[in-house]
């Protein structure tokens, strides 16, 4: 037993409490029909045992149904040149695109079908069988390969199956049936029903593989920061959202810098390694997907420090040296400590343990549903950085800017964002601040008005450095202007005359009438960079209080905190 299915062992309810019956999904990739009339064989026979089997053909299946499934038996037939059978190439296709261990709920078995007059004897169950462990599914016993002659091989392998299914033990292992997957119970042996199984919600624990269908620069030559504009398909409409939602990318490393680490390291990326809270997977798989490996803490140098014994680490750790790690680490990444302290690792178990998860990471979704039906639409500012001699990055801009073309699919979700909502009264009007990429959810709040017909005025105070570079949006924001859609567009480029100017200088500008729309009811919404423009937006926001108001710094404080109790103040910094 490994850690995982131990755990789960010592906190599982008596034995007699957990009951034998389980829903097990028997699915088949046939091709003259003999992997289906197992499949039932074997459907009945676990029928007859008290399970409720759930047959299927691969033909239309999707990953992320197999991925809510507890466990599943697979027959596979392989055809021709070791390929899938017809029709069930796009599932395996879309199988092979996961490169996240999603499967890990997953316990399964495959028996594969051949011919071993063919080279490729078995190749497709062998394959998917492969593919599975990959993802983290778990086998409840080792894949069986027949020839022609099916029936003994089949026999053996029905036993081994049910022997394992119906121990005790393993029913402990089995998640009960997610309640969203409603699967056709096998009714009788005549009439099976191939299963329809409903999608499980796209969540960060079982995202999308989106198809990214557009893709281009929000910003101009000059603009020291490049801004890009994604879009990815909802997929069928299989992601659904509000406007003024987040969406989650999960990212990948980039495959040159995991080679360069490995290099480094003297591993060849096989080595087996733990991942997360279960399983095992390969150190090249870990460094791509599992882990954090651009960013350093003080932690990992502490780690790294202590295991190489370097002088150098350990005198920055002292409580004196505080701003001299700070600064350490602000320039580096793992492959600076592999370079500068080389020879300390020699258990890849070790890198590991050292490294932090990678974790998804959000942008402000910049469409409408309404006004972009099929679609996502995205407003990224890409994170790169010269430091400590290399060319860096952020993991998911550049994985998006650099490391994804037109239709390539990245595993993404949906992160709903309940407080950055429209007002629910489509006649109020709304004043939004958003310079840089806040001005994410205001180009998804305009369409989506525009799109039900809102009646409400619509604000836009945007920024940047300079209108020729950085004036993102600015077709569709002037044409909105033009047509009057947006009642008002107020912008601040900070860098195209001599003294600053920001968005809070232009409310400032504008308080009287900024006040005059509070008092019409304005919800005032804020998006983006956290440190210095929000605070800065608040100031000014309260200082037009007291200037418009006439109240008292406290009074307009309070102003402020009664415009939040009534859901007209909404912040989506960062
Ligand atoms: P700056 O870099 O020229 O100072 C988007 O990044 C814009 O936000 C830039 O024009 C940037 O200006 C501006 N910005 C910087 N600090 C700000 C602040 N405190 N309030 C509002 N905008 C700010």
């Amino acid at each position: 037993l490994n850690g995982f299915l131990a755990s789960l062992f010592s906190s599982a309810p008596a034995a007699a409490s957990v009951p034998a019956g389980k829903r097990i999904a028997v699915l088949y990739a046939s091709q003259s029909g003999t992997a289906e009339g197992l499949a039932r064989k074997l459907a009945k026979e676990l029928k007859a045992q008290g399970h409720t089997p759930a047959v299927s053909t691969l033909v239309g299946y999707t990953p992320a149904a197999l991925a809510a499934e507890s466990h599943a038996l697979i027959l596979a037939s392989t055809y021709g040149d070791g390929d899938a059978p017809d029709g069930v190439q796009p599932f395996y296709e879309q199988l092979c695109l996961e490169h996240f261990p999603r499967m890990e709920k997953l316990h399964y078995s495959v028996f594969a079908l051949g011919d071993k007059h063919y080279e490729h004897f078995c190749k497709f169950g062998a394959d998917l069988d492969a593919k599975l462990a990959a993802l983290g599914a778990n086998p409840i016993c080792s894949r069986v390969d027949s020839d022609v002659e099916v029936e003994q091989p089949f026999a053996d392998w029905k036993a081994a199956v049910l022997a394992q299914v119906n121990k005790n033990d393993a029913a402990r292992i089995f998640a009960p049936p997610p309640a969203a997957a409603a699967i056709a119970e096998v009714k009788s042996d005549d009439a099976v029903k191939p299963a329809r199984v409903a999608e499980p919600s796209i969540s960060r624990d079982n995202p999308l593989l989106a198809r990214l269908v557009d893709k281009r620069s929000l910003t101009k030559g000059a603009a020291a920061k490049v801004t890009i504009h994604l879009a990815f398909s909802t997929e069928d409409g299989r992601l659904t959202y509000e406007a003024g939602d987040a969406f989650g990318v999960i990212p990948s490393n980039d495959p040159n810098l995991v080679a360069e680490i490995l290099q480094r390291l003297g591993f060849n990326g096989n080595e087996q390694v733990p991942r997360g809270n279960s399983g095992s997977t390969t150190l090249h798989e870990a460094l791509l997907h599992n882990l954090q490996i651009t960013r350093l803490s003080r932690k990992i140098v502490q780690e790294y420090a202590k295991r190489g014994n370097c002088a150098q680490l350990l005198a920055m750790l002292l409580p004196e040296a505080q701003s001299k790690l700070e600064q350490y680490v602000s320039e580096r990444g793992l492959i600076d400590l592999l370079v500068e302290f080389p020879g300390v690792l020699d258990d890849p178990a070790d890198l590991v343990a050292m490294l932090p998860r990678l974790t998804p990471r959000l942008y402000s979704i910049s469409s409408s549903p309404a006004a972009h039906a099929g679609q996502v639409h995205a407003t990224v500012a890409v994170v790169r950085y010269f430091a400590n001699q290399r060319e860096r990055g952020g993991v998911c801009s550049t994985l998006l800017a650099d490391r994804t073309t037109l239709s390539d699919r990245l595993p993404i979700y949906i992160q709903p964002n309940k407080k950055f909502r429209l007002p629910a009264d489509p006649s109020a009007p709304i004043v939004m601040i958003g310079p840089g990429t806040g001005i994410a959810p205001f180009r998804g709040f305009l369409h989506e008005r525009r799109a039900l017909g809102h009646t409400g005025r619509n604000w836009l105070f945007f920024g940047g450095r300079s209108a020729s570079a950085d004036f993102l949006y600015r077709e569709e924001l002037e044409s909105m202007r033009a047509d009057g859609h947006l009642t008002r567009l107020d912008t601040a480029f900070s860098r195209d005359q001599e003294h600053k100017v920001y968005v809070q200088d232009r409310m400032m500008e504008h308080s009287r009438l900024f006040w005059q729309w509070l008092q019409e009811g304005a919800s005032v919404y804020v998006c983006g960079d956290a440190s210095r423009m929000a605070k800065d937006v608040n100031a000014a926001m309260r200082k037009i209080a007291e200037q418009e108001g006439g109240f008292s710094h406290e009074q307009a404080e309070e102003y402020m905190a009664h415009l939040k109790d009534q859901h007209r103040y909404h912040r989506d910094v960062y």
